[in-house]
């Protein structure tokens, strides 16, 4: 790890004590500083019940008329939400939108506590409080305490403040250290994300413990998260979190957390014996966060059905298949949804037009003409323009789109790219721009405004997805009435029904084997229907648009599952 400065400042919130003043150690359980956040599940869940109730048996007050009065009025069903005991989940993860996004995660992190809340959820989310975190939500946390804790082998400890704002009903908490969190993005290596990340999976827990909130689900995302089933069962065995049970989704498995041994051993300070091949240990020499974490937790989830049958074989296993074939029974896939407050054409204002069902065939043409001229692209409105929002990774199949970008290209054709990544593909998108000045637009960056605006103004959307654990790009387009062309891998192929000319069904276009014939066949299948048949591409966006990509039946699911988990 490179050498940092090793004061443990903190930032300069106002009601903050000095480190001195509030050191614990993490097995100890410290005063609750808001006690009323831990008691009120039950008794909130118990009122509200009765009220709903109440609300829903209450006489009408309106006068009936007297033949309706005969009748039996049918009671309204009580929503099914109150219907299922409440449950408390601790959401630890290392990115979250608004306050920090790199890609998917960030969304479900922001989205899925948002909709556990209404199936009677109580929700945390602990986060890592990066410096990149905009100063508008920073100014905004409150100091809720700080302590000491145990990290390393070598019983170096480190500072752990919390830091707290509510916002939509979800409580934030924020890992405040500045020692690890100070860079400007959340990933950086691996060399400094090592040691980031077993600090934040343990302090997540001591954090818990220390505000004596004890969630009957502790749910943790991807690697960044991984050791905090670990750190449960080995270091907090003593403390009253050990009751709860865990879970842990696997977003993409791409990403483990692979080091040596010595150095996560060391930084993570556990046992000798965790480093063994049935869980942390891989290869010969090297420890696997993930793999510990999956070995530890109660239950995996990953974010699609087909993703969670695709990474038990080897193609797509990256190297874990057979450790979660072993583990099989106790993998599930939940889809991803999308989150319809941030993800709604008629309300968002970072479109230049809002629309919705009724007339989005009239005013999706005028998003794409403003979107032409803002790009500096020819304006016309029969040119077919297909958008491509991404991470600039090999994941995304962009080795495809590259080998047929000059056959995709023809005089009825616009490109429009927005993503970073790779210095390779983010070179040769810049290329194609300027071989095709006035048709193709490549927005190297990261930026959610124009995001919006494409999803808006183009006509179809492109996913050519090597692998794709989820995928929320094609459900935010369909939402727009934007047509998916994706790879039949992971979630693409369990959200997106491929189009059936002789039914005039399906949701947009798909292939199966990873190849570029195929990706250019797909688009050309697209084309086709936009210029020879309209109608029937019309149909399909509003079919698009009327699909229900919302997060309800998935938060369904997780809550199933929470109970399931919690009998
Ligand atoms: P992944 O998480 O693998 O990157 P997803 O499809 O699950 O892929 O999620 C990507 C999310 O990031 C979507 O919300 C998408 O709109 C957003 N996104 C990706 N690239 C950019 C970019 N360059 N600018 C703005 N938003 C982006
Ligand atoms: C990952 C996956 C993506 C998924 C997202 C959210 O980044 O690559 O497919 O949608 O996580 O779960």
């Amino acid at each position: 790890m490179t050498k940092r400065k090793t004061t443990n400042t903190k930032k300069n919130k106002t009601v903050k004590p000095t480190q001195k003043e509030k050191t614990l150690s993490t097995a100890v359980n410290a005063e609750s500083e808001d006690q009323s956040v831990e008691e009120s599940p039950a008794k909130t869940a118990s009122t509200e019940n009765a009220q709903k109730t109440k609300a829903v048996k209450e006489p009408r007050k309106e006068p009936l008329k007297a033949e309706a009065v005969e009748e039996t009025i049918p009671e309204e069903p009580v929503p099914e939400v109150y219907t299922t005991p409440r449950r408390s989940v601790a959401f630890i993860g290392s990115e979250c939108y608004p306050f920090v996004k790199t890609g998917g995660l960030g969304d479900v992190m922001y989205a899925l506590p948002k909709a556990l809340i209404k199936q009677n959820c109580d929700v945390k989310v602990i986060l890592p409080c990066y410096k990149c975190i905009p100063q508008e939500y920073q100014e905004k946390m409150v100091y809720k305490g700080s302590f000491q804790m145990d990290l390393c082998a070598d019983g170096r400890s480190f500072y752990v403040g919390i830091m707290e704002y509510v916002w939509d009903g979800v409580v934030y908490d924020f890992i405040d250290n500045e020692e690890f969190f100070t860079t400007g993005n959340p990933y950086t290596n691996l060399i400094d994300d090592i040691p980031k990340y077993c600090y934040f999976s343990k302090a997540a827990l001591a954090a818990l413990n220390y505000m004596d909130w004890i969630p009957d689900i502790i749910h943790c995302h991807d690697w960044q998260a991984a050791l905090v089933p670990v750190y449960l069962r080995i270091k907090f065995v003593d403390t009253k979190l050990t009751s709860a049970k865990t879970i842990l989704t696997i977003h993409n498995l791409r990403f483990q957390g692979i080091y040596n041994i010595p150095t996560i051993r060391y930084w993570s300070g556990l046992p000798d014996y965790v480093f063994n091949k049935d869980a942390l240990k891989t290869g010969y020499e090297d420890a696997n966060m993930l793999k510990g974490g999956l070995t530890y937790t109660n239950i995996i989830t990953t974010v699609s059905n087909t993703y969670a049958g695709e990474i038990q074989n080897s193609y797509y296993g990256e190297t874990l298949d057979a450790h979660l074939r072993y583990h099989s029974n106790k993998l599930r896939g939940i889809v991803n949804g999308i989150d319809y407050d941030i993800w709604n054409s008629f309300t968002d204002d970072r479109l230049y037009v809002n629309y919705d069902i009724t007339n989005v065939l009239e005013k999706k043409k005028e998003n794409k003409r403003r979107l032409q001229e803002e790009l500096g692209l020819a304006q016309d409105d029969h040119k077919f323009v297909i958008g491509l929002i991404s991470r600039l990774t090999d994941q995304k199949g962009l080795d495809l789109v590259n080998s047929i970008m000059t056959q995709i290209m023809d005089e009825h054709t616009q490109v429009v790219v927005l993503g970073s990544g790779d210095s390779r593909y983010e070179d040769s998108f810049r290329y194609y721009e300027y071989a095709y000045k006035g048709n193709v637009c490549s927005n190297i960056m990261y930026d959610e405004t124009r995001a919006h605006r494409i999803y808006a103004g183009a006509d179809a959307l492109l996913v050519p997805s090597q692998f794709e654990p989820c995928g929320l790009t094609q459900l935010i387009a369909m939402h727009y009435g934007t047509i998916p062309i994706v790879r039949e891998t992971g979630g693409l192929k369990d959200t997106v029904e491929p189009y059936n000319m002789f039914s005039n069904m399906g949701n947009g276009f798909t292939f199966d084997r990873y190849d570029a014939g195929l990706l250019l066949d797909a688009i050309n299948r697209a084309k086709s229907l936009y210029f020879l048949n309209r109608w029937c591409w019309d149909e399909m966006v509003q079919r698009d648009m009327d699909k229900n990509l919302s997060w309800d039946n998935s938060a369904k699911q997780y809550k199933d599952l929470y109970l399931d988990l919690t009998r």
